[in-house]
This record gives structure tokens, C-alpha cells and sequence, in this order.
């Protein structure tokens, strides 16, 4: 057997990913070490991206009681109820024992596989969607499958395919409220057609939200108030207050009470298992909240502007966004997503994401990320404009 079979016989199945540099990531590094300066259109991280953070954020770590530890595997009752409070405010009104604390809504998922799943059953989830999904549910051994959105003047549910993609396998169907990247809310009709399937097929809903704050027009609505059948939202502070360096987040359980109960106790337990989350983050989470209003207005100024600032060849379109920190752009299909992602990275030194990272099903998309600095945003969205415009 040669070497590097041993090595990888000592390795799990589920971390034989493809570990090498994609040949975008390669180009990147390859124009930067050049000295080239990109335009990185796809800047997500709330930390790099010109926020102005309230001080009382870091002051709000300075209590004696950050040196007690006294866990709750929930989470500690004052941070639950501050997650409450944000609930309430959009006429959601909760119980303690509903409320479980994690580090991330990353964590969240894998604390839903967990509970929900056997090694290779399945959940089903919208396509085009956030990348990191088969990650988590790899690393639970959990099955992906995919449910299309399908667009005409707007991104819908494609319900007749959630039900002919619902096997015996099947443990949960998850949504991204609004999705990433394509920015549509889960309508109300939506919602409780899905909640419908859910309990007819006796499976639970997932529904991530952590944008749901940032909504471009009608505000959007959260599954937490779902009562129809077992439904966990998820969500945290990386984007609701953007603070992903914090490291908090949570699942709301909803539904059927007994059922519901039932989770919440398993839960628990998957949370005993690890508690993850610190105290002093917990300590502060009621300060944070605080601020949230004004940390939101900024990112949300921020998205407003960049989406209106968006002027495009006819042979583009922006397609509607609803919510959330993305755009995403039709662009010709003269070449491939590939081929135009070089090209703007080349001879423009512009970055952007190729629909492709999304798994949407047709070709030519980009994504960009409206977070990205303004002056930034406009002088690479124009020169990406001229680009199309010139081939
Ligand atoms: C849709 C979606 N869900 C979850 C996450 C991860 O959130 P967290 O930082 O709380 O793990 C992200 C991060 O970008 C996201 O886009």
C-alpha cells in the first residue's frame, strides 16, 4: 500500500474534502503577491467593514461575575431573556426552557443533525443556497438534499418538489429566511405550507435567520412564532449585531408542545454535552442588544445605498432582493461564470463570487456583497458594467 493510502486510511470518510486552492482563490493570490490591488467585492465580514461599534460593547465585559461559572446548558437565563425580548418586539412571545444558547448558528445546525438525524438520513435544502451547508452536514454524517427556488419575477418556494424529494430518509426541511444569497423572504403563505408539510410528513423545519433584520422593504416574519408543527429557528450575533467575533447564537424551539418538550430535553443534553458558550458573552448579551438598532441602521444604510448605486447593461439584470447583505446579477452567458469571474479578477482586479459557489442551477450568475464599503462597491460594480458592456 503506498504511503499516502496509509495516511489516508487513518482519516474519516467525511473529511476527504478536496483540500487544494481553487484556481480562483489561486489567481487572487497570484495578482496580490503582484501587488495588485483588488476590489473585493464579496467582503461579509461586518469587522472589516467600516461599522462603528459602540464602546459599551468591550466596556459591557467589565463585571466581576464573568469570574463565576456557573453554567446552564441552555444558556444563562439573563441572555435567554434578552433573546426573548428581541422576539417580543416582533409580537413573538416565548418561554425560557424554548431558548437554547450555542456559540454560532453554525453550531445550531450541527446541534439540529444531531438531534434530528441517523447517520445518513437526509435534509432537504433550497438550491441556490449558503455553501457552508454540506460542510455541516457532512461533518454529521447527514445527507443534503436539495429543493429548487424558482425564479420568475421573484424567488419561490418550489413546493411540488419538496414533496416529490420527501423520503422515509428524510429528517427536516430547512429554509434560509431571507435566503443567502438570493435575498427572499419566506412569505406567509409559504410558511404555513410548509409548516403544513412538516406535520403531515412528521418532520421538523429548520429556519435560519440571521438576516432577518435586514429586510430592503416589507419587514420580514420569523418562524419562532410557528406552532403548527416542530420548528427550530436559528440565528445569532455574527449578523443580528454584527458581531461574528463574539461567538453566540441559538435555537428557538417551537410547535406542538409535547413534541416540542421532548426536543428541548435532547437538547439539553447535545448542549450539556459541550457548553460552548462563554460567560462573559452571555454576561453582555443584554448590553449588546442594546445597541442593535444603531449597529443595524449602519449596515443597512450601507446595503440600501450600494443596491441603488447599481447601474447595469441591458444585458444584465439585478435580480429583485428582498433582504439580507447580497446581490445577485444575471449576467450573459456568452462565457462561462468561470471565464467572467477571471476576467473581471484580471483585467479589472475585481472580485466577485460566481453563482456557481451558490449551487444555483443555471449559469450566468455573480453575487456580490452589498456590506462591501461603498466607494469600493461603485467603482468595481462600474467597472464590471463596463466590462460586459465592452465584450
Ligand atoms: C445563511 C447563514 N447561516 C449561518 C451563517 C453562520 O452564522 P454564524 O456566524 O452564527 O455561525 C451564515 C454566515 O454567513 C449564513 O450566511
Amino acid at each position: 500500500m503506498s504511503c499516502d493510502k496509509i495516511r489516508i486510511t487513518m482519516f474519516s470518510e467525511r473529511t476527504h474534502w478536496k483540500l487544494e486552492t481553487n484556481l480562483l482563490s489561486k489567481k487572487m493570490e497570484s495578482l496580490k503577491k503582484g501587488g495588485v490591488r483588488i476590489l473585493d467585492l464579496t467582503e461579509s465580514n461586518p469587522t472589516h467593514a467600516g461599522i462603528r461599534y459602540p464602546k459599551e460593547i468591550l466596556r459591557s465585559f467589565n463585571r466581576r461575575d464573568n469570574l463565576n461559572y456557573e453554567p446552564d446548558p441552555r444558556g444563562l437565563i439573563r441572555a435567554r431573556k434578552a433573546v426573548m425580548r428581541y422576539y417580543a418586539r416582533k409580537g413573538i412571545c416565548l418561554n425560557p426552557p424554548q431558548v437554547i444558547l450555542t456559540a454560532s448558528t453554525s453550531e445550531g445546525y450541527s446541534h439540529m443533525f444531531r438531534l434530528l438525524a441517523n447517520p445518513g438520513d437526509e435534509v432537504l435544502v433550497s438550491e441556490p443556497s449558503y455553501p457552508l451547508f454540506n460542510f455541516l452536514a457532512g461533518l454529521c454524517d447527514v445527507h443534503l438534499k436539495t429543493y429548487p427556488l424558482s425564479f420568475e419575477t421573484k424567488w419561490c418556494i418550489d413546493f411540488d418538489e419538496i414533496e416529490k424529494r420527501i423520503t422515509p430518509k428524510t429528517r427536516s426541511i430547512m429554509v434560509v429566511n431571507p435566503n443567502n444569497p438570493t435575498g427572499n423572504f419566506v412569505s406567509r403563505e409559504e410558511i404555513s405550507r410548509l409548516a403544513e408539510i412538516a406535520k403531515r410528513k412528521n418532520i421538523a423545519l429548520i429556519a435560519d435567520e440571521v438576516f432577518l433584520d435586514y429586510s430592503i422593504g416589507a419587514p420580514g416574519r420569523s418562524f419562532a412564532g410557528n406552532q403548527q408543527s416542530l420548528t427550530f429557528t436559528l440565528s445569532g450575533i455574527s449578523k443580528i449585531l454584527g458581531l461574528p467575533q463574539m461567538k453566540l447564537g441559538w435555537i428557538v424551539a417551537s410547535g406542538p408542545s409535547k413534541l416540542c418538550d421532548q426536543a428541548l430535553a435532547r437538547l439539553e443534553v447535545i448542549a450539556d454535552t459541550f457548553l460552548s458558550v462563554s460567560t462573559p458573552v452571555q454576561n453582555a448579551l443584554e448590553t449588546w442588544f442594546a445597541h442593535r438598532s444603531a449597529i443595524q441602521h449602519q449596515i443597512l444604510n450601507r446595503v440600501r445605498a450600494n443596491l441603488k448605486s447599481i447601474q447595469l447593461p441591458s444585458s444584465c439584470q439585478l435580480l429583485d432582493v428582498e433582504g439580507g447583505w447580497y446581490a445577485v446579477i444575471r449576467i450573459p452567458r456568452t462565457r462561462s461564470e468561470e471565464e467572467w469571474v477571471i476576467r473581471f479578477l484580471e483585467k479589472d482586479h475585481v472580485w466577485v463570487q460566481p453563482g456557481y459557489f451558490f449551487d444555483f442551477p443555471k449559469e450566468a450568475y455573480i453575487v456580490v456583497s452589498l456590506l462591501t464599503p461603498e466607494r469600493m462597491f461603485q467603482q468595481g460594480m462600474k467597472r464590471i458594467a463596463e466590462r460586459i458592456e465592452h465584450e
